[in-house]
């Protein structure tokens, strides 16, 4: 276990401020209107205020990452960018210049102070937050994306430069207004996928959104959304692998990527069971791949050779466990295909399950089918099937019985099973003949382990996939 010190800060705040704010609850509202607009490759992206008199921007919502970040300049792609010379309450920082990596591209600005208001998402009253004021990219935005910057929704341990001492955006909405500790999460793709629409709030969840109750899941650490999963099922055949490998090394909720993704190993299984069920074998390496797509007349013959999968979750609730259904229909990812196809009234799909080296990911493809609620305050994420759901079919199921979740935690940098102390004398025996063997291969397990603090990798991925 790492100890993180961002959490250990925040909550050292909390205690010395005491409960000096009555918070008021807001959940249960109204319906609440799309705020969230898109495409499932580009991105859910949210209007924004900045700087007085505000000006107005889209910004990517992004749960897998925790800095704000805007356009500074005019780019190529877009007019409008964030002028901090012309809002009379932005206040420059000395902090170095941040440079922030995504899995592909990057992008690199100065960090600001200014008043922030998102009204559509119940943020009203301006919050004094931290911006970065982009001045330089490589492959980060994305021409005729509506958005020109991105707004991070973790925790602050992620936020960058990393011994600034900066909060993240939500750590300053909770602080400085009287909104709950809570973000909800409706993502809405249409069946073309090419205007999605959804609903982002702050402080609450709305019931509305949802249809059925609403099951709730630990966050077991506090830098992404990290939760356990512990297990997974293709159709009705359970991936025969230890859960830890499942989590290895962590399991994010992450707007920012397009894709359901999993460790190499546990994608390797999937794939070869998905292989097993299919009805018809129509498909080679290059589709699994995600290099070639399918195209068909009649999508729904394609979805029916397909199986479902099931996500385990543990539930908050004693000896539950949450059973998250991804369908075909999510998972197989609609996707614009050439001329001809269109032409031949196809449509072109594409495997949207993607091996990854740093732990799970399910991204918008799995939460495109749920409303998702972070309650920070409480330390759990919620699940509930979405109205407006890729299929209107209940995908969440609570089953009787749990596996001790403990064990399905990655554990770095330690052993995780025991080793008896005879094991312990035959390794050391071992090792003294086979020092330089064995140093070789320490140095090489401690290089790999070493923590480069989540900041970069891993989030926001949907640039990888266009
Ligand atoms: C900042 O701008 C706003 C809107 O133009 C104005 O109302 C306010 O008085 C200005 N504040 C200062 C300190 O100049
Ligand atoms: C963006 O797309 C438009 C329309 O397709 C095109 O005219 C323009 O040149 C593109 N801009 C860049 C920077 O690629
Ligand atoms: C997947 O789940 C849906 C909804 O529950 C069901 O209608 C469908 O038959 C399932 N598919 C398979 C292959 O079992
Ligand atoms: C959960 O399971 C444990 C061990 O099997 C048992 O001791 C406990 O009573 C159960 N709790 C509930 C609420 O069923
Ligand atoms: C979260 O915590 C609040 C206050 O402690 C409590 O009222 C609420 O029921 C909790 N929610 C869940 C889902 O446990
Ligand atoms: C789960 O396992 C951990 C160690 O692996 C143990 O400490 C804990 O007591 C177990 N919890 C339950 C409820 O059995």
């Amino acid at each position: 276990m790492e100890f993180n010190f961002g959490n250990l800060l925040f909550m050292a705040v909390l205690l010395c401020m005491g409960d000096a704010k009555i918070r008021i609850p807001l959940r249960y509202k109204r319906a609440s209107a799309n705020n969230l607009k898109g495409t499932t490759v580009t991105g859910y992206y949210i209007t924004v205020n900045l700087g007085t008199p505000p000006q107005t921007f889209n910004v990517i919502v992004d749960t897998g990452s925790s800095n704000f970040a805007v356009s500074g300049t005019k780019t190529s792609f877009s007019d409008s960018f964030y002028n901090k010379a012309l809002s009379n309450t932005s206040i420059d920082t000395t902090l170095p210049t941040v440079d922030v990596h995504y899995t592909e591209g990057w992008w690199k600005g100065n960090i600001v102070s200014d008043l922030l208001t998102i009204p559509s998402a119940n943020l009203i009253q301006p919050v004094r937050v931290h911006v970065a004021d982009i001045s330089e990219t490589k492959n980060f935005f994305i021409n005729e994306s509506q958005w020109i910057g991105i707004l991070g929704l973790a925790y602050s341990s992620l936020v960058l430069p990393k011994n600034g001492g900066l909060w993240s955006v939500m750590h300053d909405i909770v602080e400085q207004t009287t909104l709950e500790d809570i973000l909800s999460m409706q993502l809405c793709s249409t069946p073309t996928r090419d205007e999605t629409q959804g609903v982002l709030l702050f402080g609450e969840w709305d019931s509305s959104l949802a249809t059925g109750q609403i099951y709730w899941t630990r966050i077991v650490k506090q830098w992404y959304y990290d939760i356990l999963i512990t297990g997974l099922k293709v159709g009705d055949t359970m991936i025969e692998v230890d859960c830890e490998e499942l989590n290895n090394d962590r399991t994010i909720v992450d707007s920012g990527t397009t894709n359901l993704r999993l460790p190499q190993k546990v994608y390797n299984l999937v794939v070869s069971v998905i292989k097993t069920k299919l009805v018809k074998d129509d498909f080679d390496d290059d589709f699994y791949d995600g290099t070639k797509m399918f195209c068909t007349s009649e999508p729904n013959v394609l979805f029916s050779w397909f199986p479902n999968l099931s996500i385990f979750l543990p539930s908050t609730e004693a000896n539950k466990t949450i059973e998250l259904t991804v369908f075909p229909q999510s998972y197989l990812q609609l996707t614009e295909g050439l001329v001809t196809e269109t032409l031949l009234g196809r449509s072109c799909y594409k495997f949207a399950i993607f091996p990854s080296t740093s732990g799970s990911v399910l991204g918008t493809v799995v939460m495109e089918q749920y409303y998702v609620v972070f309650d920070r305050g409480n330390n759990t994420v919620g699940f509930a099937t979405s109205k407006c759901a890729v299929l209107p079919t209940t995908s969440i199921q609570i089953r009787n019985g749990w596996i001790n979740s403990t064990s399905c935690q990655y554990i770095s940098h330690s052993v995780k099973s025991p080793l008896t102390l005879a094991a312990y004398i035959v390794l050391g025996l071992f090792c003294i003949c086979l020092l330089p063997v064995c140093f070789l291969i320490a140095y090489n397990f401690f290089r790999k382990r070493s923590p480069g603090i989540g900041c970069c990798s891993g989030s926001y991925n949907q640039l990888n996939d266009t």
